[in-house]
């Protein structure tokens, strides 16, 4: 069974104090919430501990927004997946465009950082998407096909039951602009196929990919009524706890 998860990326926002308190709204809300989807929230690290006091008990995962590229040692300024793990961390956002733009991450850099959250116990939730030079190119296939094939063909099928895809078409992400349900719809059903291609079918079937990307209540609901999209990773509107759990109120 396909799992259906809204899964909140704070992003840099938020101190602290801050994000506590939008945790603890969120917990409250999301009590009223009908069993089989998953709520996620990603603060920044510096919130992670914090946050994980608060989630405890409740249905809300915890998880990073990026984690680095070694097991431990001299590399300044960077979080370990066995740090993540030791707070209670169950997922980590991969390979958001916003890395990949401003951070240099790349696909070979991806493949590592996957593995050792894998190894780890964690889930990752994979970020892939063209911008907007790509799709007026006629390239966002293209381009959605290579990353998806980059980084998961090195796993296996068993890997891939603690993986989640998330298309984020990069001119949608903070923009206001999201993609038509049409348009988001054709690009998820052609990761689910890239991912039949190598490991079958049933593993496709079974694979979450969320929408990203202007995301919110009011064009939930039309998102996810697309057969291949299942939920969301949401930016601006996960700051908001009513907005957040308006959009995991839209299946
Ligand atoms: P947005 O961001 O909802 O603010 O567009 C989505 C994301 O970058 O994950």
């Amino acid at each position: 069974m396909r799992k259906l998860i809204v899964a909140g990326n704070w992003k840099m926002n938020t101190t602290v104090p801050e994000g506590v308190e939008l945790a603890k709204a969120i917990v409250e809300k999301a009590k009223g919430l009908p069993a089989g989807v998953e709520l996620v929230v990603a603060p920044p690290f510096t919130h992670l501990a914090s946050v994980a006091d608060v989630l405890k008990g409740s249905k809300v995962c915890l998880s990073a927004q990026n984690c680095a590229d070694h097991e431990k040692g001299a590399y300044t300024g960077e979080v370990a997946v066995s740090m993540l793990t030791s707070i209670g961390c169950q997922y980590t956002i991969l390979g958001h465009s916003e890395r990949r733009q401003y951070y240099g991450e790349t696909d070979e850099k991806l493949v590592v950082k996957t593995k050792l959250a894998l190894e780890a116990g964690l889930k990752v939730i994979l970020c892939v998407g063209e911008n907007l030079d790509e799709r007026e190119a006629g390239k966002h296939f293209d381009v959605v096909t290579a990353q998806t094939k980059n980084v998961l063909y090195h796993f296996t099928a068993d890997d891939l039951k603690n993986v989640v895809i998330a298309y984020e078409p990069v001119w949608a992400i903070g923009t206001g602009k999201t993609a038509t349900a049409a348009q988001a719809e054709e690009i998820h059903a052609c990761i689910r196929s890239v991912i039949a291609e190598k490991f079958g079918a049933a593993v496709a079937e079974d694979m979450t990919i969320l929408y990203g990307g202007s995301c919110k209540p009011s064009n939930a609901k039309e998102l996810f009524a697309e057969k291949d999209i299942d939920g969301g990773l949401i930016g601006g509107a996960a700051l908001k706890a009513d907005d957040f759990l308006g959009i995991a109120e839209s299946f």
